[in-house]
């Protein structure tokens, strides 16, 4: 079965408390992570940048403040993330859309940059959806994604282990009220690519100068590319 309409119920249900969660499961770094993504995007002048599972929009607003000239839009298909979105960015000029990331509703070489923040985990086929955001990408432009990855078993394992099965769900239980949530996010990330596996996916789609970095331990990774 599709994990599509589960993930777009489960953000539904989720939005209010979204942005809460994020800054205390990541001790505050994740704003850090979203600034890295934004700047391995490069400069996309006064081109269009499409923030893709923009959620709640801060990757799109950081956009908005550090490309000023640049026509910015955030997609989701979660209607009460974006929901969230629009309000918390009211004075902003993003155009935020409902779309499915599977099927992107926009023409081929349209995009300087695409960025999206925690999507890949969350669809059946991260080639597919690649391949989808290199059609969209204008020649020479740039993707970066940011998402959970494995962490490597070494002698930090056991603690972040600890910290991914036990208190991320505690913490959801207490602060979204919504235990199954995060426990997905633990699930989803301990069944998801290695980073250097993602990176050739990267390439399979066709992207150059494919690269990662990451964060926290070794449990977050930014991915970028170029068509
Ligand atoms: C964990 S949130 C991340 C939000 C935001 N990018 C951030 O950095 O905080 C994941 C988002 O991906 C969206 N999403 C998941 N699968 C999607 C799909 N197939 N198409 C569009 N959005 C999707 C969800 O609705 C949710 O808002």
């Amino acid at each position: 079965m599709s994990k599509g309409p589960g993930v777009e119920k489960m953000f539904d249900a989720i939005a209010d408390r979204y942005d809460l969660m994020n800054r205390l499961m990541t001790f505050g770094q994740d704003r850090r992570w979203r600034e890295f993504v934004v700047e391995k995007a490069g400069d996309p002048g006064n081109g269009w940048v499409l923030d893709l599972a923009s959620g709640t929009g801060d990757i799109a607003a950081l956009f908005h403040q550090k490309a000023s000239s640049a026509k910015i839009i955030g997609a989701d298909f979660s209607r009460n993330m974006l929901a969230r979105a629009n309000k918390r960015f009211a004075d902003q000029q993003i155009f935020w859309q409902a779309c499915d990331a599977n099927k992107l509703p926009y023409d081929n070489d349209v995009f300087e940059a695409v960025s999206f923040g925690y999507l890949l985990r969350n669809v059946d086929d991260s080639l597919h959806v690649l391949k989808q955001v290199y059609r969209v990408l204008a020649e020479r432009g740039r993707v970066v994604c940011l998402d959970t990855t494995p962490p490597k078993k070494n002698l930090l394992y056991p603690f972040i282990r600890l910290y991914l099965a036990v208190i991320i769900p505690l913490l959801g239980m207490l602060i979204a009220r919504d235990s199954d949530a995060y426990a997905y996010l633990t699930g989803s990330t301990m069944d998801f690519h290695e980073a250097e596996q993602l990176a050739e996916l990267f390439r399979r789609a066709g992207f150059n100068k494919v690269g990662f970095k990451k964060f926290m331990f070794g449990t977050i990774a930014v991915h970028w590319g170029e068509k």
